[in-house]
């Protein structure tokens, strides 16, 4: 049997495999699927100090390969996702990880402790893609300083492992990565959803009432999978590949370009079981490749 176990330097996960925040709900919605416990961890919704209703609809709208979203982290305060993660705890072992979001830097910092603090969470993975909404709308991922800034603080106030998620909307996503890397991020993230646009001609409007949105889906992969490679090739940090994952043969695209496990998105909209799929279908392409473990093909791309 192949053995599935990653090592993140600071944890063990036992599969490669994670749930991306924003598309498995909160953990619970996916147990009449399957046991969630064959996952290397589950990401919570993004989440803020206090509930949020989010953006007007549509909020969602799909492309050939893709799915548009303007979601607007809504959300219900960090209280009431304090209650659902003693909830999912109470009925799976899988290692909960909390997507934090702040409208400043001070939200930020407040909500990771908030989340630091609780027993049942095992990590903390940071939405610096958020916009900012008290410091001029831009959102801390488009600034290696800012980002810097951010991570250090966050570091210096949390007990656990902290995860950056970078966003694809930057110039210099290396030098956001290694910022990050520098102030104490444990691990990276990448990539969160590409800014994108439909018309509706009809109306002669936007689709979305915020004009852009986010894209994400099978659309994204080739664009996600060359970051992670340029991010990877230069952090010595474990990075998490995510971006249009919806088999095996793609989780294994993403080792060999460097990453150490994975996200699962989209996917999980259309296919709600589809982590057990995609779970047997990398142990039966490291059977066919003979690899007993991934870190045999962790980053040996041949170019
Ligand atoms: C509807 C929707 C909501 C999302 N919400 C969040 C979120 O709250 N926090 C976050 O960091 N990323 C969020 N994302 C981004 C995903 O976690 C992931 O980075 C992105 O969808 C790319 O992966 P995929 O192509 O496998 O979907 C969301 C994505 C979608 C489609």
């Amino acid at each position: 049997m192949a053995d599935l176990s990653v090592d993140l330097g600071f944890r063990t996960l036992k599969s490669p495999l994670i749930a991306a925040s924003g598309t498995f709900g909160y953990g619970e919605e996916f147990l009449p699927f399957f046991d969630l416990d064959i996952l290397g961890g589950v990401i919570m919704k993004g989440i803020f100090r206090e509930p949020r209703p989010g953006n007007p609809p549509p909020r969602l709208h799909e492309t050939p390969a893709g799915l548009l979203n303007s979601i607007g982290l809504a959300g219900p305060g960090s209280e009431k996702l304090q209650e659902s993660i003693r909830r999912l705890r109470a009925r799976t072992p899988v290692p909960i990880i909390v997507n934090v979001c702040g409208e400043d830097d001070d939200e930020f910092v407040a909500v990771a402790e908030t989340f630091s603090a609780m027993a049942e969470v095992a990590m903390l993975e940071l939405n610096i893609s958020c916009p900012n909404v008290r410091q001029g709308g831009a959102c801390p991922a488009q600034d290696a300083g800012h980002t810097a800034r951010l991570v250090g603080r966050v570091k210096e106030r949390i007990r656990k492992p902290l995860i950056v998620k970078l966003s694809p909307n930057v110039g210099d996503i290396v030098g956001v990565a290694l910022a990050a890397q520098d102030a104490g991020a444990d691990a990276l993230s990448l990539v969160n959803t590409f800014l994108g646009l439909a018309v509706d001609i009809d109306a002669r409007r936007p689709v979305f009432a915020n004009i852009y949105a986010g894209l994400s889906g099978p659309a994204i992969k080739p664009l996600a999978l060359r970051l992670v490679r340029e991010v990877c090739r230069k952090a010595y940090v474990p990075v998490i590949g995510i971006g249009g994952i919806s088999s095996g043969r793609d989780v294994l695209e993403y080792i060999l370009v460097g990453a150490a496990a994975v996200q699962i998105g989209t996917i999980n909209f259309r296919e709600p079981a589809a982590a057990l799929r995609i779970t047997n279908e990398i142990e039966a392409e490291m059977e066919r490749l003979k690899i007993g473990n991934l870190s045999e093909i962790r980053g040996q791309l041949q170019t």
